[in-house]
């Protein structure tokens, strides 16, 4: 596990220029945050979001500072509302280069009161937090594995980060659902990771403790009193880092903010013992050969680039040359019948 300075979050900022960033929940709290970041360094942001005054605010906000933004009224519930939101990229942008599920609520409903209907029997308790937490992220990581891929070019900077929580890997007490949610985000990241760098896409997780936005509840907000949160300033830059990092091997990393001080990266994980490690190293087999596939793919579109056109040239002269031969007497027969004909 190793820190990272403020400074150093911002490392890589060359590499957002001119990128479009989508993000989910952009209108407020770390998503408001982060999309300022990103505008001023030349990003170009598409903000969903269910506050649309919100949303509106934001992307003022960077036009007033010469950034180019789009908002879209989008609840990440509806997949076809997120379908809109990546379809607004492309139309404005012309491609989708990382994708933010950021987008989330605190705990919704009591899960751990059971309600009974008329009959006296058990009623089914709200999901809200999951289908907001981990459905809308599972829809728009979804139609990341697709949009980012639209118009990608070699070594294009494209990125996933999801924002899970330091409740992804503690619970919080009474948060059955949230944890749940941000546990599962986690898992999501640890699953996709793997496969989207074989098609040279960045996934990583941010995890802030607790942070002074409008998600933490008043009554928490009390209860956390005097404890330093994490500055939301930091959360931004984190997920920055997390998508613009150069470096491939922090891809399947998590990002944890515990307190007030520095971000901490936990590389990827390195669990192979028993049937993992044979997996492990089977799957570390297939990637070796589907790297290496891809590489000689392209060894063979250069040589062919460079000397194709030669090589051409040659086999059609070969093949002229052997039709002739083959063909000799009667070339030799008609060119003397002409020159015979010309002659008389
Ligand atoms: N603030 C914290 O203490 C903290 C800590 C760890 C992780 N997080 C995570 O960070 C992310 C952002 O939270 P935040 O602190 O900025 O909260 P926030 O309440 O300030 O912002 C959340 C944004 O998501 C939007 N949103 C909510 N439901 C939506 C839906 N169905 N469709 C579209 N947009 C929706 C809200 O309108 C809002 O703009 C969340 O995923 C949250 O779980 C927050």
């Amino acid at each position: 596990m190793s820190h990272i300075t403020d400074d150093q979050l911002l490392a890589h900022s060359d590499r957002v220029q001119g990128k479009v960033v989508v993000i989910t929940g952009g209108a407020n709290g770390f998503g408001k945050e982060t999309a300022l970041l990103f505008a001023a360094y030349g990003a170009n942001i598409v903000i969903g979001d269910l506050d649309v005054t919100g949303a509106a605010k934001v992307v003022a906000e960077i036009k007033k500072i010469g950034g180019s933004a789009a908002w879209i009224k989008c609840n990440v519930t509806k997949f076809e509302e997120q379908v809109e939101l990546f379809e607004l990229a492309v139309k404005k942008f012309g491609s989708v280069d990382i994708v933010i599920p950021n987008a989330g609520v605190s705990e919704l409903g009591t899960f751990r009161t059971v309600a009974f209907n008329k009959d006296g029997k058990p009623v089914k308790p709200s999901m809200a937090t999951l289908e907001i937490n981990l459905y809308g992220v599972l829809y728009t990581a979804h139609l990341a594995t697709h949009y980012l891929r639209l118009n990608q070019k070699e070594n294009d900077l494209k990125s996933i980060v999801f924002i899970g929580s330091v409740a992804s890997w503690m619970a919080i007490p009474m948060g059955e659902l949230y944890s749940g949610s941000k546990h599962a985000v986690l898992g999501i990241m640890r699953s996709l990771h793997p496969i989207m760098e074989t098609k040279g896409i960045r996934v990583v997780c941010i995890h802030p403790f607790f942070a002074d936005t409008a998600i933490v509840p008043t009554s928490v907000k009390l209860v956390l009193a005097g404890i330093p949160l994490t500055p939301v300033f930091r959360v931004a830059r984190a997920i920055f880092h997390g998508a613009s990092d150069v470096d491939m091997k922090t891809s399947g990393s998590s990002y944890l903010l515990l307190d007030n001080g520095p971000v901490f990266m936990v590389p990827k994980d390195e669990f192979k013992e028993g049937v993992y490690k044979m997996i492990d190293n089977r799957a570390n087999a297939a990637t070796a050969v589907l790297i290496g596939v891809k590489a000689w793919a392209f060894f063979f579109r250069d040589v062919w680039r460079i000397t194709g056109p030669f090589i051409l040239r040659v086999i059609v002269t070969v093949v002229l040359a052997k039709i002739a031969w083959a063909n000799r007497e009667w070339i030799e027969r008609s060119v003397s019948d002409k020159i015979y004909r010309i002659a008389n």
